[in-house]
């Protein structure tokens, strides 16, 4: 769906159905009958307006993940609840200047996020490039996943998947198992990828294509870096260039240790699985005519380095979990307080803050509005300017991160992206003024 003449409004009706998942129908949740929901597409300057209509048959709300939007109003929060049978008017005004790149939106509610968004309630924001990019054609992967029993419906957690975070057997690309993707020969393509499982890394990796790595979340780098597998935290985003090669190749889910029984959490069920333990997730196809000759890239200017610039705050926020997990996640040994505020910030200061990971697992760090730039990992410095909204801290480590709150004033939070964590109270309040 497309903004025009700057306003985009888009009605988005939550509500239980039957969708066509991983090959077969599926009785789970859905954003106007599908899974993934409508692909938003906006551009700096406009206004994003959802009526959100809950026909979910309990409370729920809209986030919309990485948009740097006024937390005020009816604007983006995590405090707005909105009752079943009943809808509520979102409106985002996406500031002039907002970097380009791909977000995604999903609900929010505490308590319940890891079962709707498990149950299948998430869809992409694509922020568009002014400029026409120098790509053949654009993609977007909404990667999710999902456990569903013999009769098609959505397998409840057991009390070891909310303490662990829930993984789903069905490992999905926009709802398919295993896709084929088709490119002619020498064409280039945008991939936007999302990690939209509400516990599973995606340690991405592929087999026989270039891959070019554009940025994670909101922060292009400034310019694509050849990598050989790149890992996307819950929540996070890749912009990935593959310059297509002629043959078969794969797109793999590498497995990944992120500290929980031993490393047993990569993907298991019916998707085709690897020696290694991954998962073949989509299958690239490449065959034809040699696609028309491309434009060489431009290089993309990058964000402005918040190394160089004066802090005025330095704070510690340490992640626990009391008798592992059985007494809730905890942030600074509290739990989530609507009604508390953590931290108080002042609009146009510069803040670092050290991220403690104090427990056995890895907690992939989110904050709303404000993006972060990781400028130390367990001690070390890091090179290059990444700016992300999820930011994993490994099990026993530390990062290190700053955060410009150059606009906007009012309340907002940070969270564990496994949403499990946050619903079992992983979660403070932040207030800038
Ligand atoms: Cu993607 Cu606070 O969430
Ligand atoms: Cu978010
Ligand atoms: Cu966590």
């Amino acid at each position: 769906v497309h903004s025009s003449s700057g306003r985009l409004e888009i009605r988005l009706e939550a509500a239980p159905g039957t969708v066509q998942l991983a090959g077969r129908p599926a009785s789970c949740l859905a954003y106007n009958g599908a899974v993934p929901g409508p692909t938003l597409r906006v551009r700096a300057g406009d206004v994003l307006a959802v009526h959100l209509l809950n026909n979910l048959g309990e409370q729920t709300n809209l986030h919309v993940h990485g948009l740097h939007v006024s937390p005020r109003d009816n604007g983006d929060n995590a405090f707005i609840s909105v009752a079943p049978g009943s809808s509520f008017d979102y409106e985002y005004r996406v500031p002039e200047g907002h970097p380009p790149g791909v977000y995604w939106y999903h609900p929010h509610h505490h308590g319940r996020a890891a079962s709707q968004v498990f149950g299948g309630l998430y869809g992409a924001i694509v922020v568009e490039d002014a400029a026409p990019a120098e790509v053949t054609r654009e993609r977007v992967l909404v990667v999710s996943d999902i456990t569903l029993d013999t009769a098609g419906s959505v397998s409840p957690p057991s009390m070891m998947d909310r303490m662990a975070g829930r993984t789903g057997t069905l490992l999905l690309v926009n709802g398919h198992l295993v896709p084929t993707i088709e490119a002619r020969p020498g064409e280039r393509e945008l991939w936007r990828v999302i990690n939209a499982c509400v516990t599973r890394y995606l340690r991405l990796g592929f087999e026989g294509q270039s891959l070019q790595l554009l940025g994670v979340d909101s922060g292009p780098l400034r310019e694509g870096k050849e990598v050989p597998e790149v890992l996307l935290a819950p929540g996070n985003r890749a912009d990935l260039l593959v310059t297509a090669v002629s043959g078969e190749s794969m797109v793999l889910a590498k497995p990944y240790d992120r500290g929980f029984r031993g490393g047993a959490m990569g993907p298991v069920g019916p998707g085709v699985r690897r020696p290694d333990g991954g998962t073949v997730l989509a299958t690239v196809r490449v065959a034809g005519d040699p696609g028309p000759a491309l434009k060489p890239l431009t290089t993309r200017s990058g964000p402005e380095d918040l190394r160089l610039l004066p802090l005025a705050a330095r704070r510690h926020l340490v992640f626990g979990a009391g008798a592992m997990g059985m007494q809730g996640f905890t942030i600074d040994g509290k739990r989530f307080n609507p009604a508390r505020t953590d931290i108080t910030a002042a609009k146009g200061s510069l803040e670092e803050w050290t991220l403690f990971n104090n427990t056995p697992m890895d907690h992939p760090f989110h904050l709303h509005v404000w993006p972060m730039q990781i400028v130390e990992e367990d001690g070390t410095g890091t090179d290059s300017v990444r700016v992300q909204d999820v930011v994993n801290v490994p099990a026993g480590g530390s990062v290190k991160v700053r955060v410009a709150f150059t606009d906007f004033t009012g309340r907002s939070v940070y969270h564990c992206h496994i949403l499990d964590h946050e619903d079992l109270g992983m979660m403070g309040v932040l207030e800038v003024r």
